[in-house]
């Protein structure tokens, strides 16, 4: 193996954002206070990644399963975004930091489509990090949306051509996959783009993780053999 490779950054981290609710009730609040917190959380991730250079980070903000939460969490949640996305702009704009939404956001309130939007166009031009939002976002929801996109075009079924129709189109694959609250498990999010991601299971809540914990992360990254599938 090239060694000069095993000190690269990572290009692409992606996070499952766990923990709220229970970091909350551990301090006998409301779940909500805890994706409050959790949001001031993804501010400070996101311009630690823009800061060391990394150039994709995709945070599972709202899945296609947590419709199905009580409805004053989801519509807490909804409010949330939308409030983050406003304050957010100037700041992306600022640290030269685009943005991106992956996952189907048609299920989504117009107001809260047309803020998704004109974000996405206001940074399309940034070069530094892409912070790119899973909402409403769901892997199998998503590769059958890509599948549909291939036949609608009556494309080849091909590797590049699926991976163009993706929501991740033009995205590297994952490179370190981090999920908090300590549950081990994928819930729905990027099968196909975490194929060969180095994975991290960490037991700290969303709201209490921290930027020398995700230093921690790389630097163990950076010492893992990535094989590929050789030897
Ligand atoms: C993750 O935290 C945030 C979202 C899914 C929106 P949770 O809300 O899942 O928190 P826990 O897992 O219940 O503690
Ligand atoms: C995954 O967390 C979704 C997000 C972080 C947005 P969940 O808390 O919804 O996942 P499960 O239900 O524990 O698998
Ligand atoms: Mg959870």
């Amino acid at each position: 193996m090239n060694t000069s490779n095993k000190k690269e950054l990572p290009k692409h981290i992606a996070i499952i954002m766990d923990g709220n609710g229970r970091w909350a009730s551990e301090r006998g609040l409301n779940r909500t206070a805890g994706h409050e917190e959790g949001a001031k959380v993804v501010r400070k991730i996101t311009n630690h990644c823009n800061n060391i250079g990394i150039k994709y980070l995709t945070l599972y903000a709202f899945s296609t399963e947590n419709w199905s939460r009580p409805k004053l969490e989801i519509e807490f949640l909804m409010k949330l975004l939308e409030k983050y996305l406003k304050n957010e702009l100037h700041i992306y704009l600022d640290n030269n930091v685009r943005f991106k939404a992956i996952g189907d956001i048609s299920r989504f309130s117009k107001s809260l489509q047309e803020i998704i939007k004109k974000t996405e166009n206001a940074t399309k031009n940034a070069s530094g990090l892409t912070q790119i939002l899973a909402l409403n976002y769901g892997s199998q929801d998503e590769i059958l949306r890509a599948i549909k996109r291939l036949n609608e075009q009556d494309l080849e079924v091909t590797k590049q051509n699926f991976e163009n129709c993706l929501d991740t189109s033009g995205i590297v694959d994952v490179d370190v996959l981090i999920r908090t609250s300590g549950e081990i498990r994928l819930s729905n999010y990027l099968l196909w783009q975490n194929a060969y991601a180095e994975m991290f299971f960490v037991n700290t809540f969303w709201p209490e993780f921290t930027t020398n914990e995700l230093d921690d992360i790389i630097s163990d990254y950076q010492n893992r053999e990535r094989r590929f599938g050789g030897i």
